[in-house]
């Protein structure tokens, strides 16, 4: 029955562990998930009461498909004084969550059997998205020692190659990519003509480093484009809102496949996403002092425990080199039974995740504590 299209694709190395931790919770076990990919704080109050004032006030209908003009002037200031991106609304199309806009550019921009630049380990829907279009990932091995960094990214290039993948902050690796690392990438974007896919989702949850954007270099303005969302800086996952910033022409492609499916991002969200940008900050250097502790609660309980694991830059995940005791695959199947501690196997991300477990510290800092003595208790 299944489509050829849909036969490429692989079931997640995460479904194994959210199986066993389902059979465990129905049985009444006391699971500590370090598997979130979600902050687990709520949306602050301000942004939620913009939304139901909007729904009030009969934000109901249909959106324009490419977002509320308000929104959209909003994002573009935000990406001008922010993130250094010389655009206007005019490049911005809001989306039911960064996904959306990462699949969209993929069908938009790949043709059959071209080629994406993916940096192993990545995300787990980059590859999905790269190959629901028809083409294949390259993965380019990054170095565990040196912050998950790329290799020389210009050896993976091919004739077939269109578009190279960046997503710093990091999920999973929690790495954070400076300048110099950048510059290298823009470098080969710009001498063999490629588009870069900047997934910024992730900038605002950053620790003692500066987050760059790759759009803002000489040269990168006119091939890149710049992923960001609600979802991780505001709490907002379940709102569904993100957005893609790209020069017009790249735009209309995307618009395409966005007018002929979602339509448009929900409309009184749309009204929330505006008071998230103008609002109060504070909520959001809250919640990232917050995840700094955790952080470091748990990579001094890690290190004690003889776990190697660098200290992450931002996100909120740990990446841990478990092979001292297996798999990543089967230390997180290990823990889950055993301890009932809840992480995703490395192998989830992609070859060189093999030997790591991530560890989502989207949870509080007792359960934290807890969790280590569990996995001491395991050892
Ligand atoms: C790297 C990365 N990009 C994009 C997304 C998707 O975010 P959104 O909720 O805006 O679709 C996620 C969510 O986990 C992510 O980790």
């Amino acid at each position: 029955m299944a489509s050829t299209r849909l036969k490429r694709m692989e079931e997640s190395a995460t479904i194994r562990i959210a199986n066993i931790a389902n059979r465990l919770n129905k049985q009444g076990a006391d699971v500590i998930s370090f598997s979130l990919g979600e902050p687990d704080f709520d949306t602050p109050k301000h942004i939620c009461d913009a939304a139901s004032k909007a729904m009030f006030d009969g934000a109901t209908h249909y959106a324009p498909s490419m977002g509320i003009p308000e929104l959209r002037k909003t994002i573009a200031e935000k990406l001008c004084t922010e993130n250094r991106l010389d655009v206007t609304e005019d490049n911005i199309l809001v989306t039911p969550g960064a996904k959306q806009a990462i699949f969209e550019i993929m069908m938009s921009v790949l043709d059959d059997n071209d080629e994406a630049i993916l940096f192993d380990p990545a995300w787990v829907s980059y590859d999905p998205c790269v190959k629901f279009a028809g083409a294949n990932s390259v993965w380019v091995p990054t170095d565990p020692d040196n912050g998950f960094m790329p290799e020389d990214v210009s050896e993976y290039i091919t004739p077939k190659t269109r578009i190279i993948v960046v997503n710093s902050p990091c999920n999973p690796t929690g790495g954070v990519y400076d300048r110099d690392v950048l510059k290298q990438i823009a470098d080969v974007a710009i001498d063999n003509d490629l588009f870069v896919l900047s997934d910024e989702i992730y900038e605002k949850i950053i620790y003692e480093r500066e987050h760059v954007s790759i759009g803002s270099m000489d040269g990168m303005e006119e091939r890149t484009i710049t992923v960001n969302g609600f979802s991780k800086a505001y709490a907002m996952t379940g709102w569904r809102l993100g957005y893609a910033c790209a020069p017009p022409e790249i735009l209309k492609g995307l618009l395409k496949i966005h007018s002929h499916s979602v339509s448009s991002a929900t409309t009184f969200a749309q009204y929330g996403g505006v008071a998230a940008l103008t609002g109060d900050q504070e909520p959001v250097s809250e919640m990232v002092r917050e995840f700094r502790t955790r952080r470091d609660i748990l990579l001094d309980g890690l290190n004690s425990l003889g776990i190697r694991c660098k200290k992450p830059d931002g996100a909120f995940y740990a990446f841990a080199d478990v092979s001292d005791y297996g798999t990543g695959d089967e230390v997180a199947e290990e823990m889950l039974s055993k301890a009932h501690v809840a992480v995703t196997p490395g192998s989830a991300f992609g070859e060189s995740g093999k030997d790591f477990i991530r560890i989502s510290y989207a949870t509080s800092q007792s359960r934290i504590h807890e969790a280590l003595e569990r996995i001491e208790s395991i050892l």
